[in-house]
């Protein structure tokens, strides 16, 4: 069924991230697979999400954790079968759960067939123009073709050997060195990424997160960097013109999905993964004929800081209202440290950097968990769609202490330990504090090492603590479905500096990140992110407040 414009489910939707490999292992192989989520979807239903959102589960060699896809159109082994994405889809459905599945459109595997058959070709080959080849400078072209850098660290270039048994041409990956990046000017590509789609949405996912939504099209002439005297961060987010973040031509790929998508019933949607530097230029990804949502990195981005959140909450209402779109919200994901342990973080970390035993700065876990849960109450509050990562609602830290030799996130190889990467947000989740491996997987075999301390944050003994972290998420996510705060506007209400205090329909939401308590105004306390003192909001702490 397709809704009337404004009241599409993604504009207020709760959607929960699944990261597959870590979330429930049914095989035993300590690796999370389809199953396994199938198995858990009543626990979904009873946390109270709207919409699922699984990362990669297609045949992939797994060297970016399934974001290196070999074959679009079919499952991994590791996950399980096409069959079982089907029962898994329709069991979510059958639940009234959306799912949303993970599109990779920037780059494949280097074991995809394509890549595969470029690699055999010759250069200036069709089979080579699907990819970004080039010949390499210097007069054996021994050179890389540009000075771009690699996300994950190191040149962004790889030089192959020919078929003749002669070094040859270089290829593009922005990520690593297998992951080569698709050449979205060719048509060929642009077609097979309209038969992917078509793909997915004639079995009946409803809508897809597009991964480095900001990278497609690369500058004309690729022509270098000019690094405004530091490295590329990350993903790109804080610079201004980056020749491979943000050109203009990735709008009307979008545009041609958004035509795609409208042919089927049922509001399928696009959500995208774009760092940018800042709300408004995201905001240019949600224009009425491109995507439906962008995440909101730049929120993900403000520190626990009353002010910097005031700004960017405004600003986000303004810019995403301005071309129609719902503002999203989001404070956790697989690519960042979690916010039950960033918010407390007293040193620099640029996303992706990881923490690790060395990090400067690393937080007080207790300091970690107060904040995150203030934040995730002032979070939910607020109108629009928001997301959650697999294992936020247990109030899972960063694992700071995973060995150097079970580490597995290409970032940590390619800067030689220097970024200790994103595996310790990835870290299996526990759901019985006395099984093995926490009930993640029946044998104990987990494919990173899970924390002694996890025990105590199961799933299983938090479920009955009114005071547990899943307590407060049910509760906020079911107040925030039955009043309607998803379709609701902020109001701001005057407050002590370090305070914020805002009206959402019938909700008053006070939260205080100053340091110290600060007496709470009239209402009920409807929920409060960690315990009250009489009147008084201890610092750290978010309430919601009704008069009803
Ligand atoms: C996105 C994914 C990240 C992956 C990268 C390359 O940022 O979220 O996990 O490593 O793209 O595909």
């Amino acid at each position: 069924m397709t809704t009337l414009p404004g009241a599409e489910w993604w504009r207020t939707a709760v959607i929960y991230q699944i990261y597959p490999r870590s979330f429930a292992d049914l095989t035993g192989d300590g690796i999370g697979d389809l199953p396994g989520i199938t198995a858990h979807l009543d626990d979904l239903v009873d946390l109270g999400v709207d919409a699922i959102w699984l990362s990669p589960f297609y045949r992939s060699p797994q060297k970016d954790a399934g974001y290196d896809v070999a074959d679009y159109c079919d499952v991994d082994p590791l996950f399980g079968s096409l069959r079982d994405f089907d029962d898994m889809l329709a069991e979510a459905h059958r639940r009234g759960i959306r799912v949303i599945v993970d599109l990779v459109p920037n780059h494949s595997s280097d074991q995809h067939e394509w890549f595969q058959q470029a690699l055999a070709a010759a250069p200036g080959s069709p089979e080579r123009a699907r990819y970004m080849f080039r010949d390499g400078k210097g007069a054996g072209g021994e050179l890389p073709p540009n000075n771009w850098d690699s996300v994950f660290g190191g040149p962004a270039w790889t030089r192959i050997v020919e078929a003749d048994g002669e070094p040859g041409q270089w290829y593009l990956h922005l990520f690593d060195t297998s992951q080569p990046d698709f050449d979205w000017t060719n048509p060929e590509v642009q077609g097979e990424f309209r038969r992917i789609l078509r793909f997915w949405l004639d079995r009946g996912v409803d809508g897809f997160r597009v991964d480095v939504a900001h990278g497609l099209v690369k500058a004309e002439g690729l022509p270098d960097y000019a690094h405004p005297g530091h490295e590329v961060d990350a993903m790109g987010g804080q610079h201004g013109e980056v020749p491979f973040w943000g050109q203009e031509g990735v709008h009307e790929i979008y545009r041609d999905w958004h035509r795609l998508l409208a042919e089927y019933a049922g509001d399928r949607a696009l959500c995208a993964e774009a760092w940018l530097p800042t709300v408004a230029q995201t905001a240019l990804w949600v224009r009425p004929d491109e995507m439906h949502q962008a995440f909101n990195f730049n929120y993900l981005e403000t520190g626990w800081d009353a002010a910097q959140l005031r700004a960017v909450i405004d600003e986000s209402l303004a810019a995403y209202a301005a071309v129609g779109a719902p503002s999203t919200w989001v404070l956790s994901n697989h690519d960042v440290v979690r916010h039950a342990s960033r918010l407390a973080l007293t040193a620099e970390n640029p996303q992706g950097h990881g923490i690790g035993p060395d990090s400067p700065g690393k937080p007080i876990p207790e300091v970690g968990l107060r904040r995150a849960r203030a934040a995730t109450t002032l979070m939910l509050a607020l109108p629009g769609s928001a997301y959650l990562y697999q294992g936020e609602e247990l109030g899972l830290p960063e694992v700071i202490d995973i060995p150097g030799e079970a580490r597995q996130d290409p970032t940590w190889f390619r800067t030689d330990g220097e970024r200790y990467g994103r595996d310790g947000c990835r870290v299996p989740i526990p759901w019985t504090a006395d099984a093995p491996a926490y009930g993640f997987s029946a044998t104990g075999e987990s494919w990173l090492p899970q924390p002694a301390e996890w025990a105590a944050l199961a799933r299983d003994a938090q479920t009955a603590d009114p005071a547990s972290t899943l307590s407060l998420y049910r509760m906020l996510l079911s107040a925030r479905r039955g009043r309607g705060l998803g379709a609701g506007a902020v109001e701001w209400l005057e407050s002590a500096p370090g305070v914020l205090a805002l009206r959402n329909a019938t909700v008053t939401v006070f939260a205080n990140l100053g340091e110290v308590p600060i007496r709470r105004p009239e209402g009920v306390v409807l929920i409060a992110s960690g315990p009250l003192d009489g009147d008084f909001v201890p610092v750290d702490t978010t309430i919601w407040l009704v008069n009803d």
